[in-house]
This record gives C-alpha cells, sequence and structure tokens, in this order.
C-alpha cells in the first residue's frame, strides 16, 4: 500500500508539493535560533510543513527534535508527562523509549525522593518525602530537559508544539506564563509552534499583554502556485500510467483555487473515475468536482453550524458577491461579523468591502445550497 494523492493528516515528504523555499527559510531561522510561529487556517498544510521541517532538521542538521500536539493534551501533568516521552523518545528513536520513558516518569511520580534516570539524564522534583509533585514543578523539569540534551549533546534542540492556541485552555494566562518563563532562559532550544486560528495566534504573540508578545517571528504559509500543482499531478497520473492535461488540471485549479486538501481531492476523485477511461480530460474533472462536493458535504455543514445561523447568511452573500449589508440595521454589526470569520479563517480580507473564501469550495457548496 502506498500513499496516493493522500488527504487527511501531514503528508509524507515526496507529498509535501512546493513550499520549499518556505521550509528552507523556516529550517535557517531554527538553526539561527529564531522561534518561528506558523498560523494558517486548516487544512492548508501547517503540519505538513513543520513535520518535515523537523525531519530535515534531525537528518541534515543534526538537531535534536521533539513534536508535542496540544490540542490532545487535557491537563498541566499530562504536557509535562508528554514532553519528557517526546523529548527522551528522540535520544533514542523507537517505540521502546518512549515505553522507557513513561516507566521511568511513573518511577519518578512514585517514588517519595522523587527522582528518576532517563538513559544518562536525571530528573528530579524537589520535595519533601512522600510528596506528590505538583503538575506545575513536573512541568518545569520537562521544560528544562531539551536544553539539557542539547547542552549536554552540544547539538541544538528543535521543539514543535502544534495547535498552540488550544495552550490557553489547558492552564490559562499562569500557564502561558510558566512556559514563557522557560523557554526564554534557553540558548540551545528554538521552538516552532503552529495554530489553526490565526486570530487567536496573532493576539497570543502579537499583544503586548499576552506573556509570548514577541516571542517568535510570525511568518503565513504562502499558496502553493499553480505551476508547483501542475508538476505534481502529472507526475503522480503518470507514474500510475494515466496521462492528463493542462486544462484538465487547470479546470481542477479553478474550482480549488489550489487549495492543498481539496485539490488532492478532487484530483484523486478524478484519478478514480480515470481508472477505466486511461485518461483525463476536462468532462472528468467536471465529474470529479461532482463526487468531491459530495464528499465534502457533510465537513462543510457541520462547520457552517458551527459558525452559526448568521454568519451562515452572510457567508451566502459573499459567495454569491451580492451586498453584505442589504436588509440589515446596523453596518457595523456586519463587519464586526466579518471580521470574526477573517479571524476565524474562513474569510480572506482583500479591500474595503470585499472579502474572498480562503475555501473556494465552502462558496460553491453555499451558492449550490442557496439555489
Ligand atoms: N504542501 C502540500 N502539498 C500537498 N498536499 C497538501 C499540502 N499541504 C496540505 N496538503 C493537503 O492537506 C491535508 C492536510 O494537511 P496538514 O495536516 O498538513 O494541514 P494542517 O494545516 O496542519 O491542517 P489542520 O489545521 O487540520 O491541522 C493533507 O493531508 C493534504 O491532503
Ligand atoms: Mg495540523
Amino acid at each position: 500500500m502506498a500513499d496516493f494523492m493522500p488527504v487527511g493528516g501531514p503528508v509524507l515528504p515526496e507529498d509535501v508539493v512546493d513550499r520549499e523555499a518556505f521550509m528552507d527559510d523556516v529550517v535557517a531561522r531554527l538553526l539561527d535560533r529564531h522561534s518561528v510561529v506558523l498560523s494558517a487556517p486548516r487544512r492548508l498544510g501547517k503540519s505538513s510543513v513543520a513535520y518535515e521541517v523537523l525531519r530535515r532538521l534531525r537528518e541534515q542538521e543534526n538537531c535534536h527534535t521533539a513534536a508535542v500536539d496540544v490540542s490532545t493534551v487535557s491537563t498541566v501533568q499530562d504536557l509535562a508527562e508528554r514532553l519528557i516521552a517526546t523529548c527522551i523518545a528522540d535520544l533514542e528513536p523507537g517505540a521502546r523509549a518512549f515505553q522507557t520513558a513513561r516507566r521511568s516518569l511513573g518511577r519518578l511520580l512514585r517514588m517519595p525522593e522523587v527522582r528518576a534516570r532517563m538513559f544518562d539524564l536525571e530528573l528530579s522534583v524537589g520535595l519533601g518525602p512522600g510528596e506528590q509533585p505538583s503538575p506545575e514543578a513536573l512541568l518545569a523539569e520537562a521544560l528544562a530537559l531539551p536544553e539539557r540534551i542539547a547542552e549536554r549533546n552540544g547539538r541544538p534542540f528543535v521543539l514543535l508544539f502544534d495547535e498552540f492556541q488550544t495552550t490557553e485552555a489547558i492552564g490559562g494566562a499562569q500557564l502561558l506564563a510558566q512556559l514563557r518563563g522557560a523557554f526564554q532562559l534557553q540558548r540551545h532550544t528554538a521552538f516552532l509552534f503552529l495554530g489553526s486560528q490565526a486570530g487567536t495566534m496573532a493576539q497570543l504573540f502579537g499583544s503586548s499583554a499576552e506573556a509570548f508578545y514577541r516571542f517568535a517571528t510570525m511568518l503565513d504559509l504562502p499558496p502553493v502556485p499553480d505551476e508547483a500543482w501542475r508538476t505534481y499531478i502529472h507526475r503522480k497520473f503518470s507514474g500510475r500510467g494515466i496521462p492528463i492535461d493542462d486544462g484538465a488540471i487547470d479546470v481542477i485549479l479553478g474550482v480549488t483555487g489550489g487549495h492543498p486538501y481539496d485539490t488532492m481531492q478532487v484530483a484523486y476523485e478524478a484519478y478514480l473515475l480515470a481508472r477505466r477511461s486511461r485518461r483525463v480530460d476536462a468532462r472528468l474533472v467536471g465529474a470529479a468536482c461532482v463526487e468531491a462536493e459530495m464528499h465534502l458535504r457533510q465537513v462543510f455543514e457541520a462547520e457552517l453550524d458551527a459558525l452559526g445561523s448568521k454568519s451562515r447568511v452572510l457567508l451566502g452573500r459573499v459567495a454569491d458577491s451580492t451586498s453584505l449589508y442589504a436588509g440589515e440595521r446596523s453596518s457595523g454589526t456586519v463587519d464586526r461579523a466579518l471580521t470574526k470569520l477573517v479571524r476565524q479563517g474562513v474569510l480572506r480580507h482583500l479591500s474595503h468591502g470585499h472579502y474572498e473564501f480562503v475555501e473556494p469550495m465552502l462558496a460553491r457548496h453555499l451558492a449550490a445550497a442557496g439555489r
């Protein structure tokens, strides 16, 4: 079994379309110990880029790397345990290292003297006999670990936090302050923060009231150029013995706007339909779009439900290019709702009163649903 036009989570290095210059830039920054924030709406490829950046840092630049997906962490204690386990696993890759780390951590938490050795690193939490370490004390130990590993081995450490905007829900402003306090003292560790709520990430790293104010450089994930998609789709289809002409690829890109997930999805449906005819033309791509729209319908409806009925009406107007303010008593209310949709990563602001969809297929869905 091999990945073909993958849709879902982060893709393998050979399926990361374009992004070469961007990844090069992120690697260079992290090597110079400039931490980076990468925020972009859902499904545009943050994790694919970030995990490939980590792979390059590990394999080509001799860095230690570790990653935590904060959206799957429930408590401060859990965050500490995950951090320790992922850092230790990097010292000796493989499931066994992870289990060793977990076991040692279990000992650390049970032992009255609260000391544990993992490989040749000693973790210790200063406690009286019989006391359990507080989650914060354990986290302090976990946060110091990458730096200690980096210093001991003379190799920089790069730590990735995926879905970082969910940190606040775990431990509030106090947790953010503890993280910042620990990170800013480190001299051999750089951080890569990902977030799918650009508005929240901008607030976290850009507001002077926040602990992470200007802690890292904020980068935008650029769009994948059409030319890169053409080259990739040609290569994948010809690898399976199915020619696809440029006109057909242009129809795909016209419908998806080059949105990474949707482009993969439509191209894959085109491949499935072309298995018998062994050729892809614009007509077949039209049918592939209909298939992809059917698969995306439920996802879009769930997303629209979560946004609420007022947002849906407004988005319908953007999709139909009708007046955004028609029949509204207050233009301020409409403007605030639009700003929120931009923050939520649904719309992009172009110019005064003009917006476009981050995901053009959502606009098509709304326009079709309105008919
Ligand atoms: N550069 C890319 N090349 C090809 N496909 C991509 C690329 N980026 C994203 N994709 C497509 O989008 C899907 C989601 O990618 P990824 O998980 O990296 O995005 P994300 O921004 O981290 O999403 P989320 O916000 O849901 O975590 C991939 O499975 C793939 O189909
Ligand atoms: Mg992701």
